[in-house]
């Protein structure tokens, strides 16, 4: 089979078993696929394109000979192994925090900044999954009348915490219907039946979380837009299994009318418009999750501002969130010739 030598590290975790789905979906070219995880995932099977491939464990031996690796095995394991995947001559599309805002890390979503691969040095960051399905939404409207301020509330999906998180969901559910007690353990109170206005962690001296500052400092590197974008974010995990919603108040440059941000969106990329209030259609999350589209509902004009519109954007996060757009990105390599390690590499930094 003719193809590039693929890894994907983290293949057993919720973000790397939907890439092992999407890279088989969109029969991206692979002559081996290589699953990587830790010693414990050592030999298990992994289902992949209607047959199984075998997890080998994260070692100097089992990255050797790799072209490209999509990575989904947390922050720490890719500050160590991430440069050592680059110095053995692999490109590297990451899905993790840890790389997104180094100056030398284009962070890159396929619909929105393709352009900025072209400078990787061996390392693409692949951004948070509600900060990708918002910009997704935001691009058109940016080019178009220009963004001033932007005002954010999530309700994010257990899913979005890993693999533990969609069984804490699934177990303190049962508990609770059956009148035991939710013992919480991923997350600091009971997930199940409560909504927690606390996404990832308060870093010491800060009141807005890691997740709230992620999307701040991502969309402005994303859109290009610096400190002149202000933005206010406000992240809150709800006990759904998939998929992300968001509420976004858009204040832009030139006034924008609801019905022509309506067309605008109808026709980019990645978007789909479900925007019959009255019939019951707006996007909702269980119905989204599984499609790689981001959805768009809901909008209409602040009517408290003559230059402000309300949005409701929800994406899968497994799927554009995370899995689809570093296969995507990963395709944008492809097609421009970039699946190799320039020098110097980012394993030289
Ligand atoms: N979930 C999302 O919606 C989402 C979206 C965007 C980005 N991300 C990011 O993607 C990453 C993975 O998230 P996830 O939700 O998929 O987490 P997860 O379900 O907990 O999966 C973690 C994966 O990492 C592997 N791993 C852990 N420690 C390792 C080690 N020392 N060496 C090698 N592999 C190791 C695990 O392997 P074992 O099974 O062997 O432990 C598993 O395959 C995180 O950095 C997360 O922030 C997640």
């Amino acid at each position: 089979m003719s193809g590039y030598r693929v890894g994907v590290l983290g293949a057993t975790g919720a973000v790397g078993s939907t890439v092992l789905d999407v890279l088989a979906e969109r029969s991206f070219p692979i002559s081996e696929l290589v699953p990587l995880a830790s010693e414990r995932s050592a030999g298990k099977r992994l289902p992949f394109a209607g047959g199984e491939v075998e997890c080998l464990a994260l070692g100097e031996e089992s990255i050797q000979g790799l072209d490209l690796v999509i990575s989904s095995a947390g922050g720490s394991v890719s500050s160590e192994w991430a440069p050592r995947l680059v110095a053995a001559g692999a490109v590297v599309v990451d899905n993790t925090s840890f790389w997104r805002m180094h100056d030398d890390v284009p962070l890159v979503v396929s619909e929105v900044n393709p352009d900025a691969a072209e400078g990787h040095r061996g390392l693409i960051a692949n951004p948070n999954c509600s900060t990708m399905q918002m910009v997704v939404a935001l691009k058109p409207i940016l080019d178009t009348v220009g963004i001033e301020r932007l005002v954010i509330s999530t309700y994010q999906s257990v899913s979005g915490t890993g693999q533990r998180a969609i069984e804490e969901l699934s177990g303190q559910s049962r508990a609770v219907l059956a009148g035991d007690a939710a013992k919480p353990d991923v997350y600091p109170h009971q997930i199940a039946f409560n909504v927690l206005p606390h996404v990832e962690t308060f870093k010491d001296g800060d009141d807005y979380t890691t997740e709230e500052r992620k999307m701040m400092a991502e969309t402005r590197k994303i859109l290009g837009t610096g400190d002149e974008l202000g933005i206010s974010a406000t992240c809150a995990r709800v006990p759904v299994f998939g998929a992300h919603s968001e509420s976004v108040n858009v204040q832009t440059r030139e006034p924008l009318e609801a019905d022509a941000c309506r067309e605008l969106l109808a026709a980019a990329p990645g978007v789909v418009v479900l925007d019959d209030p009255a019939a019951g259609a707006y996007p909702t999350a269980t119905e989204v999750t599984g499609r790689d589209e981001v959805f768009v509902g809901r909008i209409r004009r602040d009517p408290s501002h003559e230059r402000c519109l309300n949005l409701w954007i929800v994406g899968d996060n497994l799927r554009k969130g995370a899995a689809t757009n570093a296969v995507q990105v990963a395709e944008v390599l492809v097609e421009r010739d970039l699946v190799r390690v320039p020098e110097p590499s980012l394993a030289a930094a």
